[in-house]
């Protein structure tokens, strides 16, 4: 009698001894949980992985989708992401997931998957690393002295430094995405901003004009010649097409 109850009370402990040890044994540790970041941009995501022993890992992938059996997706055949993505493995156990010109539908839950001889024992981290990818946007406010904010729709990973345009010059920098321009506005001046390390990704060019004497017509064109002037930076068609739409929004 108390044999057999000694029996049952070790066999219990034994499996829940097994059950604890496996669930601890299995992990995948991300080095974030979310991150922000511009788009156009690159973003690496990576993880660490630990697995019980007497198994045999035979082969690991990221992934966002599943497919009609409910499998995940290799985001590397993924052509969603074709061409855009890159695998990175080194010898300390890291896995490293590449994007490249992010954009904003990338915005999603990005997971680890661990695959093993045993088809029974497969592994997913949850929760992943949730990416949000935002482009900048500048909003200009106030009366003669402006005030600027560079907008996105996260908080930008890594305390990033804005910089500030103005008529295609850069005027400033700040650890804020606010910044008061102390000199009074001109007849007309356009902003930009941008993030340091990602020029080339500024936002459109928001032009804050008079519309009390010239047309529209005028004014693009002279902002044109201005730009062409001084040799903006900021070119072309996205310049163009953003004092179109201030344009037509300031005269409305
Ligand atoms: C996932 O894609 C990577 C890169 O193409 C490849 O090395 C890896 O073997 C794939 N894994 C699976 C399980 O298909």
């Amino acid at each position: 009698m108390s044999l057999r109850s000694t029996g049952s009370v070790s066999v219990v402990f034994l499996w829940y001894l097994t059950v604890v040890l496996g669930q601890g044994d299995w992990g995948v540790t991300y080095s974030t949980q979310s991150i922000c970041v511009l788009k156009g941009s690159t973003v690496e995501l990576s993880c660490t992985y630990k697995y019980p022993g007497g198994h045999k890992v035979t082969s690991t992938f990221w992934f966002t989708k599943y497919d009609a059996d409910g499998n995940p997706v290799n985001l590397s055949d993924d052509p969603d992401y074709r061409g855009c993505v890159m695998y990175r493995s080194d010898e300390k156990n890291r896995h490293t997931l590449i994007i490249t010109d992010l954009r904003e539908s990338d915005s999603v839950e990005y997971k680890f998957r661990i695959t093993t001889d045993q088809p029974e024992w497969t592994w997913v981290g949850r929760p992943g690393v949730t990416l949000s990818v935002t482009g900048l946007q500048v909003e200009v406010t106030g009366g003669k002295m402006k005030t600027l904010t560079c907008r996105t729709t996260c908080s930008l990973t890594g305390n990033p430094t804005y910089i500030w345009y103005k008529n295609g010059q850069q005027i400033d920098e700040s650890s804020s995405p606010q910044y008061k321009d102390p000199v009074y506005s001109n007849y007309e001046d356009s902003y930009s901003c941008s993030v340091k390390g990602h020029e080339d990704l500024h936002s459109p060019t928001v032009c804050e004009c008079l519309f009390n004497t010239g047309t529209l017509s005028q004014i693009q064109e002279s902002q044109i010649q201005e730009s062409q002037i001084q040799g903006s930076q900021i070119q072309g068609p996205s310049r163009l097409e953003t004092l179109t739409v201030s344009g037509v929004e300031g005269l409305v």
